[in-house]
């Protein structure tokens, strides 16, 4: 299986200008003449202010980038305080996270607010990480897969196939989010197959079988090895463990040799 592995650092709203940098720095020094990282996708994920500052440190790295944690749901015009995928990308940056839950929950971000965003994202050949997930509730309820389906049918499964496959899907169940509380490997491993069983049956096997799907939710320098031997499981979106250089780095060295 060749899909790209990859480790991405949602460093939330986390960090000053300062601190960022002296992050970036420390990961990129590591990572700089590591062969073993080298064939792993890695991204980093700040706040806006300091895309520009981290996508030119990360520069010269091989297979690193940079991601913004969200963008506009319009391409451009009267829309104050919004930043668009347009702006993002002139920043040499190119991932843009959509659907992350504390944006769906904080800020009520709906499945067609999302789909529209992935066109915008898409249209601007940026890469989508678009995250799905349950809550606890729904979990308890046993309408995980049914709402993990909605998110994907909903938000993406409008997209030909050729658009598609240009995403990178991430499963973070809410419930594992900045909790502690990690996804067992089985449950992980679970939905992950059932999400690219779903993407089968649309696009067929092919399609199915590239798209790289991450697991996020608690992933740490401790449990990325575990959960990163599960064979649909292609890598991690980190949030607390990548703000720590040390933590970032064995997470990226966690994939099966
Ligand atoms: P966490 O966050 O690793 O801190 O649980 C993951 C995420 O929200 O992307």
């Amino acid at each position: 299986m060749n899909r790209k592995k990859i480790v991405a650092g949602n460093w939330k709203m986390n960090k000053l200008y300062s601190e960022a940098v002296e992050l970036v720095d420390e990961i990129t020094i590591a990572l700089k003449d590591d062969e073993k990282a080298d064939g792993i996708v890695k991204i980093l994920i700040p706040s806006f202010p300091y895309l520009r500052k981290v996508a030119r440190h990360s520069h010269g790295i091989k297979n690193m980038f940079t991601g913004a944690q969200n963008c506009a749901h319009e391409e451009g015009g009267a829309f104050t305080g919004e930043v668009s995928a347009a702006m993002i990308k002139s920043l040499g940056v190119s991932h843009v996270i959509i659907g992350h839950s504390e944006r769906r929950s904080y800020f009520h971000e709906t499945n067609e607010d999302l789909k529209k965003k992935v066109n915008i994202v898409l249209g601007q050949s940026l890469t989508p990480i678009f995250c799905v997930g349950e809550s606890e509730e729904k979990r308890h309820a046993k309408e995980h897969f049914a709402v993990i389906e909605k998110q994907i049918t909903d938000s993406l499964f409008h997209l030909p196939a050729t658009e598609f496959a240009k995403v990178v899907l991430a499963y973070e169940p809410v419930w594992a989010i900045g909790t502690g509380l990690t996804a067992t490997s089985h449950q992980a491993q679970e939905m992950h197959l059932f999400i690219r069983t779903l993407i089968e049956k649309k696009y067929g096997k092919e399609t199915a079988n590239m798209i790289s799907i991450l697991y996020g939710g608690s992933c740490n320098a401790k449990n990325a090895t575990e959960l990163f031997a599960c064979p649909d499981v292609d890598g991690g979106l980190i949030g607390g463990a990548s703000l720590v250089a040390k933590d970032f780095i064995t997470i990226i060295h966690s994939f099966p040799q």
